[in-house]
């Protein structure tokens, strides 16, 4: 036994085999879907991207026509004839769907990027746990929700991990990779291997709210609003402050703008539930009040600053 749970990250009753991912299912063809679909392909996996419609689909793989193109507009500066090729081999290694059901019937990893919600995101894996192939990796690209609560709607608790990439996914290179409790350790070390083959550095995490960057980046930016509102300093002074006193590339108020004032909202709420004593999660006035009046930051048009 002692070997068993040794190799298995000590909790599963099945062991998964250490399986190489060479098609990936990604459903939700939003900001991250799209971004996580581009990379994959363009590393030489072939990926259905699935989303609710087909307008969605259609607009996500014109995003990801766009980012490729600024890439290769780098990348094949002298060679444009070269670049053209290289966008329409990654497009090809893209194709959607609008059915998840019948797009996870043959995959070799379900990697989940759709709304925020405990409840969608369980209705979801249940559905497709039916229907994926036996082999099959599970992985959540979810930025506040405990895996363990997602992964607890299949039956393959040994086959169900975290991935979290960070936005923007070209550009950004991080990503962590969550094992719950009951992660074999051959389907953490496959998750982990395909975060590599992706061009990526992966960290291991635990499934722990915010796992390892927003569990320090979330806090540190509501103490930002908490100082301002203590009257501390304006939200500009502390911008200025972290970029050159931290070497921070943007201020905590220019960062909440960016990730959104309605998700850093909710990421909050959610582990102010969960840990409902924790002063590093209480509420800050400043920041319902915005979301209240639809100032989302960026997105909107409007947050902690003003966007044309
Ligand atoms: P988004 O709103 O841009 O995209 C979500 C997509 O999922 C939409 O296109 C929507 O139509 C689709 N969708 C919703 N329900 C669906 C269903 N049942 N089946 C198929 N498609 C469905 O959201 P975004 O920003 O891409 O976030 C997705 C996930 O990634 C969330 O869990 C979020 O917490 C996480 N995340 C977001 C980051 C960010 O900076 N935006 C960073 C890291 C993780």
């Amino acid at each position: 036994m002692a070997f068993f749970t040794q190799i298995c990250r000590g909790f599963s009753t099945s062991c998964a085999r250490n399986i190489v991912i060479k098609h990936v299912t990604i459903i939700g063809g939003g900001q991250m879907g799209a971004g996580i679909a581009q990379v994959a392909a363009s590393t030489g996996h072939t990926v259905t991207l699935v989303d609710t419609s087909e307008d969605i689909l259609k607009k996500s793989v014109k995003g990801i026509e766009g980012s490729l193109r600024r890439v290769v507009k780098k990348k094949f500066a002298d060679k444009p004839e070269a670049g053209e090729e290289f966008v329409q081999k990654v497009l090809k290694n893209v194709a959607t769907s609008s059915d998840a059901k019948e797009a996870v019937q043959s995959t070799d990893l379900v990697l989940e990027a759709i709304v925020e919600n405990l409840k969608v995101k369980q209705d979801l894996f249940s559905a497709l746990d039916k229907i994926a192939p036996e082999h099959t990796l599970f992985a959540s690209n979810t930025s506040s929700l405990p895996i363990t609560d997602i992964a607890s709607s299949t039956t393959r608790l040994d086959r169900f991990g975290g991935l979290h990439f960070f936005n923007p996914v070209p550009m950004m290179k991080l990503v962590e990779v969550i094992g719950t409790s009951s992660t074999s350790q051959e389907a953490f070390d496959s998750l982990l291997n395909f975060s590599k083959a992706l061009g990526k550095t992966p960290v291991s995490c635990k499934d722990t709210p915010g796992f390892i960057v927003n569990r320090l980046l979330v806090p540190y930016m509501m103490e930002a609003i908490r100082l301002h509102e203590r009257g501390h300093g304006s939200k500009e002074d502390i911008d200025i402050a972290m970029k050159l006193g931290a070497g921070y590339p943007m201020g905590p108020f220019e960062l909440l703008d960016y990730v959104g004032l309605d998700t850093a909202k909710f990421i909050m709420d959610g582990w102010s539930a969960m840990d409902p004593g924790n002063p590093l999660f209480g509420q800050s006035e400043l920041l319902n009040k915005l979301v209240a009046e639809g100032k989302f930051g960026k997105k909107s048009g409007e947050g902690f600053y003003k966007y044309k």
